[in-house]
């Protein structure tokens, strides 16, 4: 039986390389995969069996990256996500976001949280944006409200208190070569089937994409057994 693919996650990586080989600044990487995300959502949408699309959009370490590039993705992704709303509304996708928000500019956080509450109904597909995300950072959050809260800590309670305790993700793509998953995702991955391709993500497209998804519904999951 082939495996079914309800949680994909992908790493967005090698947009700054893609500008660069090209002789651009590394910002035109990031606006052209903004574009790429838009292709990728609209087509998991459409696939019946895919129910939510985890994407890495800024991690906890990004802050290391000269301000005028965090300043540019900050205004991008504002961007974005406000064009995309009429996007979300004509495909049926619901907008969640996981990572620490907080530390965002108030308009920021206002366009996030005003785009999960128009969507919240939608149920074709959850595109879940990884924002100030890091995977220990959440580890952390979560353990501590547990405590907090006078549960018993176990794998249960502690899945529950993450930000992501809809599903285990079933396939993660990495773009651009690297094989590493930099803080993303750590415990929901656990039995992810992992795949690493060489393209750079504003070079990503369906097409791969469904290649990606043949091979992964070809694979052995064993989760432990025989
Ligand atoms: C991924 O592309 C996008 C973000 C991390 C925001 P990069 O900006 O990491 O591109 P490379 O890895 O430098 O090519
Ligand atoms: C991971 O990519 C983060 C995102 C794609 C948002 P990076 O480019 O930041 O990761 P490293 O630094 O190469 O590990
Ligand atoms: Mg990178």
């Amino acid at each position: 039986m082939k495996n079914r693919l309800e949680h994909l996650a992908i790493i967005m990586d090698g947009n700054g390389r893609w500008a660069q080989e090209r002789g651009y600044n590394r910002t035109k990487g990031h606006e052209v995969g903004a574009e790429v995300v838009r292709d990728i959502t609209q087509y998991c949408a459409k696939e019946p069996d895919i129910k939510s699309l985890t994407l890495y959009a800024f991690s906890t370490e990004n802050w290391k990256r000269p301000k005028m590039e965090v300043n540019y993705l900050m205004k991008l992704l504002e961007r974005y996500i406000t064009k995309e709303r009429d996007t979300y509304m004509a495909h049926g996708i619901k907008f969640e976001t996981i990572g620490d928000i907080s530390i965002f500019s108030s308009k920021l956080q206002k366009t996030l949280k005003e785009t999960r509450e128009l969507t919240k109904h939608n149920n074709n597909l959850t595109q879940i944006l990884a924002l100030n995300y890091g995977s220990r950072d959440e580890i952390v959050r979560a353990v501590k409200k547990v405590v907090s809260s006078g549960k018993e800590v176990d794998e249960e309670s502690i899945s529950k208190a993450l930000d992501t305790p809809y599903s285990d993700i079933d396939l993660m793509i990495r773009t651009s070569g690297e094989q590493r998953l930099s803080n993303f995702l750590l415990w929901q991955l656990s039995y992810a089937e992992l795949y690493f391709t060489p393209t750079l993500w504003p070079d990503f497209t369906t097409e791969e994409l469904e290649q990606i998804i043949d091979d992964y519904k070809n694979r052995n999951r064993k989760f432990g057994g025989i």
